[in-house]
């Protein structure tokens, strides 16, 4: 209670403030973690089989099968409270490790995805972005899908996702460091914080002088970085917060998700 307060005050008084999240954000709408996500009839797969370039070349139609099966599993579920309290921040810059949408379907128009999304393929050969495929239907679980051609050169479409052994995307790993080392208060929400460089960005700002302020039922390596450790889930911890933070915001009640 003393805690949820405190950060509070810290949240009140900021000027800039870097929402950080992970898996467990979305863990309350269920969407399946990475590894949850391996269950069922993908179990028999390992990550290395399934999230890895030289997967994709090697067996281009499992790999887009998988994706493909996560991608609509995604689209049917919904943001929860969590992420709705994280967009009535208004100011604050959302960066998220997750590949789904739900910042954004919540109204968090601008998150930065350090580790890609499912909802942004490409060519595999020469990066031209490319449209969505219509879904019809959940792709049966453990199907293979062979993914849909580059208009521009013919290449292969691949999920646009952060796979093991890739860099991440340039451009969000610079908006995160910049915003972690120009803010105020870093609230991290539902990450292990171990998973590099992503884990770095608390860590930055921290070493920056923003107080870090951490949502998780569990403990993490990120209890010894944060000013405030919040234990509890991010779908009540943060409406509670922002509420306390921002009353005259919360009084206006939590954006709906559009339809
Ligand atoms: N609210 C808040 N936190 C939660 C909740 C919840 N309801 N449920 C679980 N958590 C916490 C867990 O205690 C754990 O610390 O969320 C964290 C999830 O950790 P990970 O599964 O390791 O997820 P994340 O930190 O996002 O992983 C980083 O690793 O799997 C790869 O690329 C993938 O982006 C991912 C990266």
């Amino acid at each position: 209670m003393a805690d949820v307060r405190e950060a509070a005050k810290l949240l009140e008084k900021a000027q800039r403030v870097v929402v950080f999240t992970g898996a467990g954000i979305s863990a309350e709408s269920g969407v399946p973690t990475f590894r949850d996500a391996l269950t069922g009839l993908w179990e028999r797969f390992d990550a290395q089989s399934l999230a890895t370039p030289q997967a994709f070349q090697d067996d281009p139609d499992l790999v887009w099968g998988w994706y493909e099966w996560r991608r609509h599993r995604v689209s049917t579920v919904h943001p929860n409270p969590g992420h709705l309290a994280v967009a009535a921040m208004k100011n604050a810059v959302v960066i998220t490790q997750n590949v789904d949408d739900l910042h954004e379907r919540a109204g968090s128009a601008d998150t930065v995805h350090l580790h890609g999304s499912l909802f942004m393929p490409r060519c595999s050969q020469c990066g031209e972005a490319a449209a969505l495929p219509s879904t019809t239907g959940e792709p049966d679980e453990g199907r293979r899908v062979w993914p849909p051609s580059c208009v521009r050169c013919a290449g292969l479409i691949r999920p646009g996702v952060v796979w093991f052994g890739e860099a991440l995307p340039e451009a969000a790993l610079e908006a995160a460091a910049r915003a972690a080392s120009d803010c105020d208060v870093l609230l991290t929400v539902g990450t292990s914080g171990m998973v590099y460089p992503a884990a770095e960005i608390p860590r930055l700002a921290a070493r920056s002088g923003a107080a870090v302020i951490q949502v998780n039922p569990q403990p993490t390596p990120l209890d010894s970085v944060a000013l405030v450790n919040l234990r509890g889930s991010a779908a009540q911890v943060l409406p509670d917060l922002a509420a306390r933070a921002w009353p005259d915001q919360a009084a206006e009640g939590p954006a709906a998700e559009p339809s």
